[in-house]
């Protein structure tokens, strides 16, 4: 496996082949008065707007932020209905380039964009995307990663030398949005995304490390740990809490400090591949795939900086908990918690968390409980009011492989978003975009088709239809994924 030191950046720069656009974006952005940032309600899209919101203050550039769940023809009308010349774009702005391009013609703004989504079909001066040069957007580099590359430019020239300081710190920030994007479900991230990962070690931000893969190493107890980690499923632990109290207590590892579990942070070194050795050999054991097996260890991130036990602690953790503020429409409190607010807005995240956490729970038990639909090609569910429409494509996600969820067709969700509007999300798999499938297209192609519009990456996508045409909408992604996959 590529490790930081041995992938260093050839010129200093984290992601080489995107510095012409970094800096284009940059001066432009240095030559404006004042910029408008506009981002993403999701945990990529908020790192992004830290992220450049950081890069604008350190170059002195003033900026107002604005958060915005979709990037459709009406927001983008009251963007350009405000009073700003400049605005820079974060997490999106590229599948929606064909209307912004139509308002830059009409002279209302200049748009600056730093995104990782299919481009639509139109072109702008400033654009800094990875697959305008051939890297990955699902797999190889975030939002937040695209505009950290931007604000590694809008360092101040002269910033090479080490007396200055530059904007790697902000690496931290950049990973926790890749994760958030699950870019390193593959056992670590890969591609431009280790240059970001070299910067952020080199820095002191970051550490890598090659450990347990399991969400929530920093904050649950060691028997939440195991029985929550059903992307493991190994038997008679996954999914079984009292198997896996069971199994814990057999190891010769004190597993209780006052009377309290302990979490994976509290465990010494030894301790930790004393538990990770008998869960590999309870997996072989009990059948599991080597496959599966073997993805129980990868490689994972911490935040140096960061107190441990704590959820910003670790990437994954922190992009939930960031999850939590955004997708409820409190990105301002998720903003001021990646900007390093530690009191007020930390503990209101937290709140939110635990909410976001119950919704999470009962909206996955909804699902299983329910079952999905079958179509030929692909298979979907419809929670109506039952699931909140800004986290029914986590839900989505998580619901794959549960009991009657199939992991070999995609899967296609639908929840309601007002009196006239349907949000459908769409999931599938690394395996199957192996195989031809492209969400992002078959999400595009589908709504456009019945009056609405959606975009994303190849993985995963999303989409915004009329009431009342799930069915007609439901054929055509049907069929075009039939004809990727065929
Ligand atoms: O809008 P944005 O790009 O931030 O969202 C990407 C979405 O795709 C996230 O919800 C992420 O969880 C999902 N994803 C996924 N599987 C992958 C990669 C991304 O479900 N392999
Ligand atoms: O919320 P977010 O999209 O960041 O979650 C990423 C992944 O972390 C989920 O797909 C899920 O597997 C895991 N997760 C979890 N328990 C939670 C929240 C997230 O296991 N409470
Ligand atoms: O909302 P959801 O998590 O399902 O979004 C999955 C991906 O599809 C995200 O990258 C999101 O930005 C994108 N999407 C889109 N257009 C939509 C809805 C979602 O590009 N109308
Ligand atoms: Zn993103």
């Amino acid at each position: 496996m590529a490790t930081a030191d041995a992938n260093p950046a050839p010129d200093g720069f984290p992601v080489p082949a995107l510095r012409d656009r970094a800096e284009a974006c940059a001066a432009r952005l240095r030559a404006a008065d004042r910029v408008l940032l506009c981002s993403h309600i999701d945990a990529d899209g908020l790192t992004s707007a830290a992220v450049a919101a950081s890069g604008l203050e350190r170059a002195g550039i003033p900026f107002e932020t604005l958060f915005s769940k979709q990037l459709d023809a009406e927001e983008v009308a009251s963007i350009a209905a405000t009073d700003y010349d400049t605005v820079l774009f974060t997490d999106f702005g590229s599948g929606q380039l064909d209307v912004i391009a139509d308002h830059e013609s009409a002279g209302e703004f200049t748009p600056v964009v730093a995104d990782h989504h299919q481009p639509a079909d139109a072109s702008t001066e400033y654009h800094l995307n990875p697959l305008l040069e051939g890297i990955d957007g699902a797999s190889e580099l975030s939002g937040a990663g695209a505009a950290y590359v931007l604000a590694r430019a809008l360092e101040p020239v002269g910033s090479d030398d080490s007396a200055t300081p530059d904007n790697r710190d902000l690496a931290a920030l950049a990973v926790v949005g890749a994760v958030g994007d699950m870019q390193d479900s593959e056992g670590g991230l890969r591609g431009a995304n280790e240059g970001i990962v070299a910067d952020g070690v080199a820095a002191g931000v970051l550490a890598e490390e090659t450990d347990l893969a399991l969400y929530g190493r920093q904050t649950r107890p060691l028997p939440k740990l195991l029985e929550y980690a059903s992307e493991a499923r190994i038997p008679g632990i996954s999914n079984d809490e009292a198997g896996a109290i069971e199994f814990l207590s057999g190891l010769d590892v004190e597993m209780k400090a006052d009377g309290d579990w302990r979490r994976w942070v509290d465990l010494t070194g030894e301790e930790r591949r004393a538990v990770v050795s008998a869960l590999i050999r309870r997996a072989v054991a009990s059948g599991v795939p080597a496959e599966r097996v073997d993805s129980l260890v990868g490689t994972t991130y911490v935040l140096a900086d960061e107190e441990p036990g704590t959820e910003l602690r670790d990437v994954s953790e922190f992009s939930t908990l960031l999850n939590a503020t955004a997708r409820y429409e409190r990105a301002d409190v998720g903003l001021a918690v990646c900007l390093g607010d530690r009191d007020a807005a930390l503990d209101r995240a937290r709140a939110l968390l635990r909410n976001h956490r119950r919704n999470l729970s009962e909206g996955l038990q909804w699902v299983t409980n329910e079952g999905v639909e079958r179509e030929e090609h692909l298979q979907w569910f419809d929670a109506g009011t039952r699931i909140r429409e800004t986290i029914v494509g986590i839900v989505a996600g998580m619901a794959v492989g549960a009991d009657g969820v199939s992991r070999g067709r995609p899967i296609v969700a639908f929840a309601e978003k007002d009196d006239e509007e349907v949000k459908v999300s769409a999931r599938g798999s690394g395996h199957l975009v192996r195989e031809g499938l492209d969400l992002s297209a078959v999400m595009r192609e589908a709504s456009r088709a019945v009056g609405g519009d959606g975009g994303g990456h190849d993985v995963a996508a999303g989409a915004t239809i009329p009431r009342g045409e799930r069915a007609a909408f439901l054929d055509e992604a049907d069929r075009l994924v039939g004809e990727q996959l065929g």
